[in-house]
């Protein structure tokens, strides 16, 4: 029987914890690897089912990869690439994958990818990555199953990007540091993530300026050399254990968090009525001081508040007094978590086509005239959650339900947790030295 989180709620979370290096920055950092024939280590790496699942698409375009036994040191090294097709079963897995296409392009000229695989939580579409590598003069086709990048020499340029898409932005970087001349991304995304990839390419020896911000220049280089390079904290893990906290009415520490990174959180914490203090020397600290407020959250492209914490936030705001609305602009199916939230008691509606007068005569507010767009959700709280079964349809969705499991009272039976342990390194471990009741069974 596949395994599952077993939460009873309903007590406060309190103390501190240490986060781990960033899932999504970590997967930008083992892709880069394969831009240099020399030996690279990875430190703070996070122990999570995406990294392994990465390191055998690297395994299978010719790079060895040796695991240290604390998990989080991993050393890399790509003497020649074997491969430029890794296997369509591995890439379809995740969608970080596609960042192979960037790294292999840059590094060998040519590079076969099928369409990558990831969360379903909208449309996911790749112009972005194209645009850039066909202005950098490569040919881009549309096999039967896979996409083939080529080129015989990479030239840099002025590339504008519709949409500063996350990794659009690295795989075009990936491509570029090895070009001719300078590349110009215009609208790039300025995620901290990005950037310190960003950084480690420098560490490498690429030339990159205006990296975490919206315009990025890169000033190609012949080769790049091995390094020996440290994961950023993860923001969005940190964030979810401040939200846990926020919603069970605690007092959670972040020890490691980096401040800077999770501004728009902070804010919204603040709003809801949590004494916050974020400082870099001893990371942010939430606590609660008493009744928690609602409030409206847009999740949109960094620095604004992350699309990634929108469903644990949407979680936290089951418990604030109050009306809250939180509006989705970076994916159109991200609220398919709410009604896992709506099992355990929560009141919350979603928009668009499921947004009925029924659904708001439900809250009452039918007179108040409100009108809610697709993507976005409106949150009656405080409600009085009782556990029950629900599923981690994705990550954050699974950092939601996890949220309200711990808000709520009774038990709250999680499934679906392969989810969670690809996002979530040592969820359980962690939530249970912050006072939480949680098995895994
Ligand atoms: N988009 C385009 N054209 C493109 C690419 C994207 O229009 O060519 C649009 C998408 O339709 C979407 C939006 O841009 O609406 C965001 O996509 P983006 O490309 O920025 O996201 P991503 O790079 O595929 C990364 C993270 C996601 C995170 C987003 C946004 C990784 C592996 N994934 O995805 O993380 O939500 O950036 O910050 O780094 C997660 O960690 O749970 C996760 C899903």
């Amino acid at each position: 029987m596949a395994e599952r989180y077993v939460i009873r709620g309903g007590r406060p979370l309190r103390g501190n914890v240490t986060v781990s290096g960033s899932k999504n920055a970590a997967l930008y950092a083992v892709a880069a690897v394969l831009l240099t024939a020399e030996p690279v280590t990875l430190r703070n790496v996070p122990r999570i089912a995406d990294i392994a699942e990465m390191a055998e698409i690297l395994r299978a375009v010719g790079t060895h990869v040796q695991v240290e036994d604390n998990g989080e040191t991993v050393h890399y090294h790509t003497p020649e690439v074997t491969s430029v097709a890794p296997p369509a079963d591995l890439v379809t897995k995740l969608r970080a994958s596609f960042l192979v296409m960037g790294a292999l392009l840059g590094r060998t000229g040519e590079a076969e990818c099928p369409p990558p695989g990831g969360d379903v939580i909208g449309s996911r579409p790749l112009d972005v990555h194209f645009v850039g590598f066909k202005a950098l003069g490569a040919t881009v086709e549309r096999r039967e199953h896979t996409y083939r990048v080529q080129a015989t020499r990479l030239r840099g340029d002025r590339i504008f990007f519709d949409y500063p898409s996350v990794l659009g932005t690295v795989n075009v970087m990936f491509a570029a540091v090895l070009a001719d001349g300078v590349t110009t991304i215009i609208n790039a995304a300025p995620e901290p993530e990005v950037e310190m990839a960003a950084n480690m390419l420098m560490a490498m020896g690429a030339k990159i300026r205006g990296h975490g911000t919206p315009t990025v220049e890169i000033e190609g280089v012949p080769t790049l050399h091995g390094v020996d390079f440290s994961i950023i904290p993860d923001r969005l893990e940190a964030g979810t254990y401040l939200l846990a906290g926020c919603a069970t009415h605690g007092d959670v520490r972040v020890t490691n968090a980096v401040p800077r990174h999770l501004d728009s959180l902070v804010a919204k914490l603040r709003e809801m009525g949590m004494d916050v203090t974020a400082e870099e020397a001893s990371g942010i600290r939430a606590r609660s001081t008493g009744e928690l407020r609602a409030t409206n959250v847009q999740a949109v492209p960094y620095p604004g508040f992350a699309t990634d914490l929108h469903p644990p936030m949407a979680a936290a705001l089951t418990q604030a007094a109050g009306m809250s609305l939180v509006h989705e602009r970076v994916y159109d199916n991200r609220t398919l978590y709410a009604a896992q939230l709506r099992k355990l008691g929560a009141r919350i509606i979603v928009g668009g086509d499921a947004a009925t007068p029924e659904d708001l005569a439900e809250l009452g507010r039918m007179d108040a005239g409100i009108r809610i767009g697709s993507g976005s959700v409106i949150i009656e709280g405080p409600a009085h959650l009782v556990g029950t079964t629900v599923r981690a349809l994705d990550i954050r969705a699974g950092a939601a339900v996890v949220v309200a499991g711990l808000a709520a009272e009774g038990e709250t039976v999680i499934e679906d947790i392969g989810h969670l342990d690809r996002g979530y390194a040592d969820l359980q471990a962690r939530l249970a030295a912050l006072g939480a009741e949680i098995q895994r069974v």
